[in-house]
C-alpha cells in the first residue's frame, strides 16, 4: 500500500496523498450512525498510515468533531486534523446560513477546540465563503487565530480564484478544498491553475463521487430513505442513468489494471498532480484498506488520454 506523504501548500504538515473524509460517519450518507464502528475505522486507519482526517464543525452537527476527539485522544501526535466553520445549523440540524463575520470565525473556533479536545487545530478551513461579508474580513480573523496559536495553517473550501487571490494576499491558504473527481472536474476550468500559481494544494472532496463513482449506487434503491443524496439532483433516476456511462469506463479500467473502480476513480484524481490530495470518506475498515490500495494503482498517460477522450462531456444533475 503506497500512501506517499506530501507537504500539504507551503506549510509544514506533512500528511499521506490519501486520506479519511470522516463526514459520513455522523450524517448525510444513510443508516443509523455507529460510533464503536467508526472508531474502529478510524483508530484501523492510524495504523494504516492514514495521517490526514477531514472534518467540519456542522457535520452531525458538532457529533463529528466529537467522535473524531473520542478516537483521537491518545493518537493525537500521530494525526493531522482539519475542521472547518461557516455553515450555521440549529440543535436540529436546520440550516442557518453562512457566516463568515470575524466575532462569529472566533466562536467557532473556540467552539471547535473545544469538542475535539484540542489547543490547537492544524487545518482550519472556511466551509463557504459568506456573500455578505468581505473575505478579507473572514481570512483577517483567521490570521489571528494563527496568531493567538489557536489554529496552526488555514484553508478555504468552495471559492472562485479571485477569493483565493484575495484571502492568501491576506495570510497564505495552505490549502483548497473542493469537489474534484471524473464526474466534477469545474476546478480545471481555473481554479486549480491558481493553486498552483499560489503554492496551494487542492484537497479533493468527494473523490469517489459521493460513492457513484464506485458503482455501488446503481439507482435509487441503493440508497436509504433518509440518505441525503436522495434530495441531490445528481442522484435523480434519471441523472443515475446518464451517468452510468461513467461507472461504465470505470469499469472496464478496473478489470484491465486489476484493480477496484473506486481504486481507478481515486488513481485518476491523485494523477492529475503531486499537489493533489483525496479524502474519500467510508465507514468500513475494508473499504478504507481498498481506497489506500489506490495509491499503487499507476495509470499510464495513455490510459490517461483515453480516459479523457471518453469521458461523458456532461454530467447529469447539478451537485448541488
Ligand atoms: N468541503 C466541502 O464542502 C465538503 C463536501 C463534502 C464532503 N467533504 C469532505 O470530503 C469527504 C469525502 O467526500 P464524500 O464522503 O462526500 O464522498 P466520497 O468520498 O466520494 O464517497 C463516499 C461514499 O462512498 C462510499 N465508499 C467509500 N469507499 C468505497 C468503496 N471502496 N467502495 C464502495 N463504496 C465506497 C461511502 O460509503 P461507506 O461510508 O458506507 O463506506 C460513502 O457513501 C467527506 O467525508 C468530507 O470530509 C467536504
Amino acid at each position: 500500500m503506497t500512501n506517499p506523504r506530501k507537504t500539504l501548500g507551503s506549510s509544514t504538515l506533512e500528511v499521506g496523498r490519501i486520506g479519511l473524509g470522516c463526514m459520513g460517519m455522523s450524517e448525510f450518507y444513510g443508516g443509523a450512525r455507529d460510533e464503536a464502528a467508526c472508531i474502529k475505522v478510524l483508530h484501523a486507519a492510524v495504523e494504516l498510515g492514514v495521517t490526514h482526517f477531514d472534518t467540519a464543525d456542522m457535520y452531525g452537527v458538532g457529533h463529528n468533531e466529537e467522535l473524531i476527539a473520542k478516537a483521537f485522544a491518545d493518537r493525537w501526535g500521530k494525526v493531522t486534523v482539519a475542521t472547518k466553520f461557516g455553515v450555521q445549523r440549529g440543535p436540529g440540524g436546520e440550516w442557518l446560513g453562512i457566516c463568515g463575520r470575524p466575532e462569529y470565525v472566533k466562536e467557532a473556533c473556540e467552539k471547535s477546540l473545544k469538542r475535539l479536545g484540542v489547543e490547537t487545530i492544524d487545518l482550519y478551513y472556511q466551509h463557504r465563503p459568506d456573500p455578505n461579508v468581505p473575505l478579507e474580513d473572514s481570512v483577517g480573523a483567521m490570521k489571528e487565530l494563527v496568531a493567538a496559536g489557536k489554529v496552526r495553517f488555514i484553508g478555504l473550501s468552495e471559492c472562485t480564484a479571485e477569493q483565493l487571490r484575495a484571502a492568501h494576499a491576506v495570510h497564505p491558504i495552505t490549502a483548497l478544498q473542493s469537489e474534484y473527481s471524473l464526474w466534477t472536474r469545474n476546478v480545471e476550468d481555473g481554479i486549480l491553475g491558481t493553486c498552483r500559481e499560489l503554492g496551494i494544494s487542492l484537497v479533493a472532496y468527494s473523490p469517489l463521487g459521493r460513492g457513484f463513482l464506485t458503482g455501488g449506487i446503481p439507482n435509487r434503491e441503493a440508497l436509504d430513505e433518509h440518505d441525503w443524496r436522495r434530495s441531490n439532483p445528481r442522484f435523480s433516476e434519471d441523472a443515475l442513468a446518464q451517468n452510468a456511462r461513467f461507472v461504465e469506463l470505470l469499469q472496464e479500467l478496473a478489470a484491465r489494471k486489476k484493480a477496484t473502480q473506486a481504486q481507478v476513480a481515486l488513481a485518476w484524481v491523485l494523477a492529475q498532480g503531486e499537489d493533489i490530495f483525496v479524502i474519500p470518506g467510508t465507514r468500513r475498515i475494508e473499504r478504507l484498506r481498498e481506497n489506500l490500495g489506490a495509491g499503487s494503482v499507476e495509470l499510464t498517460a495513455e490510459e490517461l488520454a483515453e480516459i479523457r477522450s471518453r469521458l461523458p462531456k456532461e454530467t447529469a444533475g447539478a451537485r448541488y
